[in-house]
């Protein structure tokens, strides 16, 4: 029987020039869909799927999201005296969802070299990743199931989608055996791979539970695509030692990291949400 998993590693140093202007001095996972910003979706999934200590991996000038999750004890005690106990609730509840650190990766080196960053934190110990830009809409918590295939099979295992031939260049690339339901096997890993030479349209698609031994597989990982320092690249040499599993989720994955799919998101959540979906479908159709 597998250790459960219980921690985890979120990216969120990189520079979000896609968003530019409105991510100059707010990092892109502080924008807000509705009325969290995205980085409080994405550890609201690790919690919610047995997460209870996690990093977040940043950059000079991305503190404020330390400030997000961190104890604001004036702050409680105004809305206290003030008798706005819901306000106070949701304030409170932020600093006690886990145990949040911060690590800052100094050079923009890459997503490989962001999680080699938190090895310390980590340890010998299985461990999620979830990137810190990307909200995952689905029944059960993403980062849960990925972590169920972990213990069931005890090797690394990831989160794919099928995406449309045509855009699959812009992901890492998956090619692997079907295992059976939603389950298979990495034969291929390919970070970004040429236009004309793609192999499948399963994509990685942010959420990964990996063995500790990645970390010695990323010190041994060149760089790659962009010049920088890939996971993908690191765990196509994992794979070559022990097995490494993937699973396409059934749901929804929100990049908010360009313009139109910030929109989308905002709009695709708002109609589910309970507080304004109806009347934002009702203004949708009249408009
Ligand atoms: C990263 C990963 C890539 C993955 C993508 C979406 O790329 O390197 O393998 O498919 O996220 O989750 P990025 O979007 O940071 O270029």
């Amino acid at each position: 029987m597998q250790k459960a998993i219980t921690k985890a590693v979120i990216p969120a140093a990189g520079l979000g020039t896609r968003l530019l202007p409105a991510t100059k001095a707010q990092p892109k996972e502080m924008l807000v869909i509705i009325d969290k910003p995205v980085i409080q979706y994405v550890v609201e999934e690790a919690v919610q799927s047995g997460i209870t200590d996690i990093v977040i991996i940043i950059s000079a000038g991305k503190e404020v999201l330390r400030g997000h999750f961190d104890r604001d004890e004036a702050l409680e005690h105004l809305l206290e005296k003030r008798g706005k106990t819901a306000e106070l609730e949701a304030i409170r509840s932020l600093s006690n969802l886990a145990n949040i650190q911060y690590i800052y990766q100094h050079e923009q080196k890459g997503l490989g070299d962001a999680i080699l960053c938190a090895e310390a934190f980590i340890g010998n110990e299985p461990f999620a990743v979830l990137l810190g830009d990307t909200i995952i809409e689905s029944e059960v918590p993403l980062t849960y199931e990925l972590a169920k295939v972990y213990e069931q099979y005890g090797s690394s295992a990831v989160s794919l989608q099928r995406v449309p031939m045509e855009i699959a260049h812009r992901y890492g690339v998956f090619v692997g055996n079907h295992l059976g339901n939603k389950l298979y096997s990495a034969t291929a890993l390919i970070e970004k791979p040429p236009k004309g030479n793609i192999p499948s349209d399963l994509v990685f698609s942010g959420r990964y539970v990996l063995a500790p031994t990645i970390f010695h597989h990323l010190r041994n990982t060149p760089p790659g695509v962009n010049n920088e320092i890939q996971l993908t690249d690191a765990m196509r040499l994992q794979m070559q030692a022990e097995p490494l599993y993937g699973h396409v989720f059934d749901g929804r994955r929100h990049d908010v990291g360009n313009k139109l799919d910030f929109i989308k998101t905002n709009l695709l959540m708002g109609l589910n949400d309970p507080e304004i979906g109806l009347e934002l479908r009702e203004w949708m159709k009249r408009i």
